[in-house]
């Protein structure tokens, strides 16, 4: 019987028989299938002659994997048979296999092969072409043939092309530390900033801030009069997070509560219109330079959603069904960046990871559901609880956590709780005075809360910056 433990076995014996009859193309598919799959790292001197005949197999999985079992002995002795195969592929997955095996040979011989699959109608086998070719990227004529690749319409082609080039890979697997990554300036720290946001944005320095956590005004929800149209609504919102993007530190991440709305209608005469502000406000995010992570859905209980069925559950018509709405989308992203985030973990000591870890139970799926909260003072919190798992799960002890529109100053409070640094903002007097008492806790911290107008604001920066020449 065929078994992974017998195909282990019989690799360790030279010249074995085994593999000649086990790989004959005559044999049934399930076992080629399971044999090829399972050969793992093949020995020095295994025969690479066997795989030749499937290379033709009717199946193309057959002949995708005899593939990949010719690109482990990276030899080029099978160049001819693989490019004549590479030429007349016409599945995708096998052709993409074929032209790996050709790069994995690292010959000079098959740069003009692959060379002819950077113009491949499919991305990933370009991507393979251009990986096998980087291995000989300062050849003039590879350097050439890859410009041609510079306005590749697919972006992960573009992407890898510009990384490679510029030899950024190297450094996103540098283990030298950023000794600036886990600090930030102490002036920030526990702050909240009675102003509006666009200008307080202005004072704060680049790559100061380790996450932020927020929940923008809605859109004239409340009222009609605050911006001008929608498209200036997103505008609004684009400068503030271009901005949060500025003063965040590289790789790390930036996580939006946010859901559609509904403009009430102007009479009886018109509907009202609601605006999908996740999904309209998306598409700029990841335009700033803010890479897509995750999309989390808050859900609350039924009865905390606005009944929109009245209507329709006396009706019943077709068209005139509308959901009550119980979730809320919170969207998380990461500053782009070519470092993995093992990089971002590598920059704090050992106790601080070890401090910050999220023991015991927690969310393991996007659907979190957390009842609402209310505040006896403004009409639209975020609950502690929704905040805490953001603050725990993306930043670590020591962090500095920005909100941008701070309101009753629940992150900050969840921050120091969890002893992060907070920095808020809030423009509005009666929600900063507010924010001010539920800031002023006797909680663990060194750096006592405290607030500062824009002017105050000017000035302290001013002032540590000038200490600081
Ligand atoms: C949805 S609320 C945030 C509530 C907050 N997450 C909490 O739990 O209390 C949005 C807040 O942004 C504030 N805001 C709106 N525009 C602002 C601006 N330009 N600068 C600063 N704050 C602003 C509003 O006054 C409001 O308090």
């Amino acid at each position: 019987m065929l078994n992974k433990a017998n195909i282990e076995h019989e690799k360790l014996k030279v010249g074995s028989p085994f593999f000649k009859d086990a790989l004959a193309p005559t044999r049934d598919e399930a076992t080629l299938l399971f044999l090829l799959d399972n050969l793992g790292k093949l020995p020095a001197g295994f025969n690479g002659e066997l795989f030749i005949p499937l290379l033709m197999h009717a199946n193309p999985k057959i002949r995708m994997l005899a593939a990949k079992n010719v690109g482990k002995l990276k030899d080029e002795k099978f160049l001819t048979e693989l490019s004549q195969l590479a030429a007349t592929e016409e599945n995708t997955f096998a052709r993409r296999e074929v032209i790996s095996a050709i790069g994995r040979m690292r010959s000079e011989k098959a740069i003009p092969i692959l060379t002819k699959f950077l113009a491949d109608v499919d991305p990933k086998v370009v991507l393979q072409a251009l990986r096998g070719l980087l291995y000989f990227k300062k050849k003039p004529e590879v350097q050439t043939a890859l410009d041609f690749l510079r306005k590749h319409p697919n972006e992960i082609i573009r992407e890898h092309l510009n990384s490679e080039m510029n030899n950024k890979s190297t450094q996103s697997q540098s283990t030298k530390k950023d000794r600036h990554h886990p600090t930030s300036p102490d002036i920030l720290k526990n702050v909240i900033i009675h102003a509006d946001v666009q200008e307080a944005l202005k004072v704060i320095p680049d790559e100061s801030i380790h996450l932020t956590f927020t929940s923008p005004p809605y859109y004239n929800a409340r009222d009609y009069t605050i911006y001008q149209s929608y498209h200036a609504y997103l505008d609004f919102l684009t400068t503030i997070f271009k901005e949060t993007h500025r003063i965040t530190k590289e790789g790390r991440f930036f996580v939006l509560n946010t859901s559609p709305v509904i403009v009430p209608r102007i009479s009886r005469a018109h509907s009202s219109k609601r605006y999908a502000i996740p999904y309209d406000i998306h598409p700029r995010l990841t335009d700033i330079g803010w890479e897509f992570i995750d999309d989390i859905v808050w859900t609350k209980p039924d009865y905390a959603a606005k009944n929109r069925n009245g209507g329709f559950f006396q009706h019943r018509k077709p068209l005139g069904y509308k959901a009550n709405s119980v979730t809320e989308s919170v969207m998380v992203y990461r500053k782009k960046t070519d470092k993995l985030i093992d990089w971002n973990i590598r920059q704090y000591d050992d106790e601080t990871v070890e401090a910050s870890k999220v023991m015991g139970e927690y969310e393991k799926t996007n659907l979190w559901h957390i009842n609402p909260a209310t505040d006896k003072v403004h009409p639209a919190v975020f609950p502690a609880e929704l905040a805490a798992r953001i603050v725990q799960f993306y930043s670590f002890k020591g962090d500095l956590v920005f909100d941008p529109f701070g309101g009753s100053g629940t992150v900050g409070h969840v921050a120091l709780i969890h002893e992060r640094y907070f920095l808020l903002c809030e423009k509005e007097t009666e929600y900063f005075e507010h924010s001010k008492q539920l800031l002023d806790v006797n909680l663990f911290t060194d750096i006592k809360p405290r607030s500062l107008s824009l002017t105050e604001l000017k000035k302290s920066e001013l002032a540590e910056r000038n200490s600081g020449l």
